[in-house]
């Protein structure tokens, strides 16, 4: 028996007109490739199981960076055209009894819409749906020919470099994207040819073949033009960029996020944000970032891969990559967060301080000008001003461990492997090479030397 619903999405092509070796549909928008944001939508529809990219230009990378979604893939060995495309998958989509062609390079349509689509395309019993939109600037777009002034019949659809004087009235545009049921589809796709502008075999030319055969070929507006929008040039992909991200924007307002001067923020279609989070001008999220409630992301920080608990404040111009802050800390401003960070509960991490690999405990603190790397800080301490974990003896990285309670007085190197243990104290500029004992007092520099009236002498010679 004959599956339901098949979904190709069109992803041979190179992307001429964006003058890259990087294959079109791996270009990022919102922190993700095109097609993953077309494989997302098309998973809302169907089982990864019946979702096939049809490939080509760079397919090994078009298989790598998608192969964490499950998708079946196609290779469509010379690239001949959209019809052609289709042609090559014929095995693979035969059998279902509908199938949605989707578009690689257009990222930003909705599930809702291609529901509505697919409801119509039965209602109608329609052998093809196009989904259209109409357009003050048809450009490039293939044009939708109507059948009648009224009802959703399409005589055909005409590629820009085929329009004729009267035809370039036109303004309602194809996307790229049909349903279409399968029989009629392709016991017509063969007699696609290349005479045409490009010599190639066009999808598009699928639409008067299916009229001409007495098959029912609709439109499908779509009620914002936004959604059918494609990327062919840089301009083109910028601009979706801004879009998606707007969308973004716009959903965790409404869910309760504060944001001010979102069109500053950049934040990746990935990132989770809680209400009651509030974000300043000019904040980067990117990647798998949460970010919990109650917590202020204040300007210039960029907060990447990383989990923020609730009531935390990133004051301006942090950097985090990697790294878990729970409730309550305190960051910068400037401070540098990279892997393996954790910083926890009511923590304070200040001024031009850059953490690695480490643990910083509950209320412990390290305010101004310091690097931690490869550490195990306890609860409660206070790390000095200008102090150095040396975790590299130029071969190995080494641990520090400082338990709680301890108190490093500013300006001090520990040179590890090296532990302090619990509420020592280390003396303000001190070189730390062995062990501190609990509650001890160490001292790692030379005494100071006071010669008097030594400079008036030096001066008098
Ligand atoms: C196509 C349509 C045009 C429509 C526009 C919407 C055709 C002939 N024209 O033009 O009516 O307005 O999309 O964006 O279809 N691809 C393959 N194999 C190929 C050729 C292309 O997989 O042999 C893929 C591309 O990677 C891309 C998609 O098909 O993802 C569309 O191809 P593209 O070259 O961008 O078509 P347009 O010129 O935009
Ligand atoms: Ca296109």
């Amino acid at each position: 028996m004959a599956k339901d619903l098949g979904i190709a999405i069109l992803a041979a092509g190179k992307g001429t007109r964006l003058r890259s070796q990087r294959a079109k549909v791996l270009f990022e928008i919102g922190g993700a490739t095109l097609l993953e944001h077309v494989i997302r939508v098309a998973r809302t529809l169907a089982d990864t199981s019946d979702i096939y990219v049809i490939i080509r230009h760079q397919a090994d990378t078009v298989r790598k960076q998608t192969a964490h979604t499950g998708v079946q893939y196609v290779l469509q060995a010379e690239q001949r055209g959209t019809g052609h495309a289709i042609q090559c998958a014929r095995k693979q989509l035969s059998q279902y009894k509908e199938i949605l062609v989707l578009s690689g390079d257009a990222p930003l349509v909705r599930p809702e819409t291609l529901r509505a689509m697919l409801e119509q395309q039965r209602k109608q019993r329609a052998a093809m749906t196009i989904l259209t939109a109409i357009a003050d600037d048809p450009a490039e777009y293939g044009r939708i020919l109507r059948a009648a002034k009224s009802g959703p019949a399409v005589k055909a659809i005409v590629e820009k470099k085929t329009l004729t004087k009267a035809q370039h009235k036109l303004r309602e545009i194809n996307s790229g994207i049909y349903c279409f049921t399968t029989h009629p589809l392709f016991a017509h796709i063969d007699r696609l040819t290349t005479a045409n502008a490009h010599g190639e075999f066009y999808l598009t030319d699928i639409a008067a073949l299916l009229v001409k055969a007495k098959s029912k070929v609709i439109a499908f507006p779509a009620s914002d033009i936004q959604e059918i929008q494609g990327a062919n040039t840089l301009e083109e992909v910028a601009a979706l960029d801004r879009t998606i991200r707007r969308y973004k924007c716009r959903d965790l307002m409404a869910s309760g996020v504060t944001i001010y001067r979102p069109e500053t923020c950049t934040i990746d279609t990935t990132v989770e944000i809680e209400p009651d989070a509030i974000l300043e001008p000019f904040v980067q999220l990117l990647g798998n970032t949460k970010i919990s409630t109650g917590s202020l992301i204040r300007s210039y920080s960029v907060i990447e891969n990383s989990i923020i608990g609730p009531d935390v404040t990133v004051r301006n111009g942090c950097i985090l990559d990697d790294a878990i802050v729970s409730r309550g800390a305190i960051l910068g401003p400037y401070a540098h967060l990279r892997p393996g960070s954790v910083i926890g509960e009511d923590a304070h991490v200040g001024n031009f301080v850059e953490t690695k690999k480490v643990r910083l405990g509950k209320g412990s603190k390290a305010n101004h000008l310091t690097y931690l790397g490869d550490a195990e800080i306890g609860a409660g301490v206070n790390v000095g001003a200008g102090t150095i974990t040396c975790n590299y003896d130029g071969v190995n990285k080494h641990l520090t461990t400082i338990k709680d309670g301890v108190f490093v007085g500013s300006d001090s190197t520990l040179v590890a492997p090296v532990t302090i243990g619990e509420g020592a104290y280390i003396g303000a500029g001190s070189c730390i090479t062995d062990d501190v004992p609990g509650h001890a007092l160490a001292l790692g520099r030379s005494r100071q030397v006071v010669k008097p009236d030594w400079v008036k002498q030096k001066k008098s010679k």
